[in-house]
């Protein structure tokens, strides 16, 4: 059995196709992540699937319930930490925990055991009695993690777990991700449109744009795809042929993929120190000079453009200006 299962899945809002007729299947004890910018529909589909939202038609099992006849089986099978953090300000963090437990129906004898477990595991037991306003943004995370393995569920939700906080908490998240992961062996589906969180913590990513699944692999796989190598290099001057000598590039033995972006162009390699030579060489021969030139290991980053022709932003800036960007350009 897989602990989730979606066929053919879409969801449409009035004109706008939120999730367009997605599949895929995640193991038991897999770390699956959604990898995607701003209104790409990862939420919806986490929605979907923590039976908060219908599908317009398709069919998505998790832990083999259907998540629209078997809505129940399936809530009390999961754990959800939404996108947004859900902890009450004016409790203290144990009164939060003892409130998530009474709503998940955790037998009374058991409740006060589970949360000392794990407040311990993330490191919040010393807290545990001051109100949650007190809090810094990692601490509050860390207890909306708490809030959603208080019940043991198979299978983990967590929706942008790490966004808008600052590297350092994030890469102390995703420690605790780690270990809760390593403690429970429960599957874990999140989403995130950070790089480095998909990397880190993902057996295997699908990168999904305007609502539908561009690829699916390890990210290591998806890497070694592109080749081992990446040459960055820049134009001191550029004339016409500039793109017949873009072209030549590509032609070249070993390059497997060629973009470029304003003054940038980006080749993916599998023996880049034997395509360099090459490209000076062909350059020279077409009257263009090279300002600069990098041979540097592909990133996720890499892989992302090399799918959707765009940059996936690491930035918090803009973010709520960025996500009506993509609605407005989703319903042209
Ligand atoms: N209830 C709704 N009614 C109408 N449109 C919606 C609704 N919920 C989401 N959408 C739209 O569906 C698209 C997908 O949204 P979704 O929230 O799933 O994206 P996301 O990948 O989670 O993005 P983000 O990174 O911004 O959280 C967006 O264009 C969004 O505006
Ligand atoms: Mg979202």
């Amino acid at each position: 059995m897989y602990a989730i299962e979606i066929n053919s899945l879409t969801k449409k809002f009035q004109k706008l196709t939120a999730v367009d007729n997605i599949s895929l299947k995640v193991d038991e004890g897999e770390i699956f992540g959604f990898l995607g910018p701003n209104g790409a529909g990862k939420s919806t589909t986490m929605m979907i699937l923590t039976t908060l939202l219908k599908p317009t038609s398709g069919v998505a099992l998790v832990s083999g319930f259907n998540v629209v006849s078997q809505a129940k089986k399936v809530r009390e099978n999961i754990g959800y930490v939404q996108q947004e953090i859900s902890v009450d300000e004016y409790l203290t963090g144990r009164e939060n925990l003892q409130l998530q437990a009474r709503l998940n129906h955790i037998p009374k004898n058991q409740i006060e055991k589970r949360i000392d477990d794990i407040l311990e595991l993330i490191e919040l037991s010393e807290k545990q009695n001051q109100a949650v306003i007190s809090y810094s943004g990692g601490m509050r995370k860390r207890l909306d993690l708490a809030g959603g393995l208080l019940h043991h569920p198979k299978v983990l939700f967590l929706d942008e777990p790490t966004v808008g906080l600052d590297i350092q908490t994030r890469r102390r998240i995703w420690e605790y991700i780690k270990t809760i992961h390593k403690e429970y062996g429960m599957t874990i589906f999140l989403s995130t449109h950070y790089m480095e969180e998909a990397d880190r913590l993902c057996n295997r990513i699908g990168i999904i744009d305007y609502g539908k699944i561009q690829v699916i692999d390890s990210p290591q796989t998806m890497k070694n795809a592109l080749g081992n190598e990446v040459i960055v290099f820049t134009f001191e001057n550029q004339n016409e042929k500039r793109d017949i000598l873009i072209d030549k590039i590509n032609e070249i033995e070993f390059v497997k993929e060629i973009s470029k972006k304003d003054e940038q162009v980006t080749v993916f390699s599998s023996k880049g120190t034997e395509v360099i030579p090459k490209i000076f060489q062909l350059s020279s021969n077409y009257g263009i000079k090279i300002k600069s030139i990098s041979l540097t290991q592909p990133t996720l980053d890499d892989v992302f453009i090399s799918y959707t022709g765009r940059e996936l932003r690491d930035d918090n800036e803009n973010y709520n200006q960025r996500r009506e960007h993509a609605k407005m350009m989703r319903l042209k």
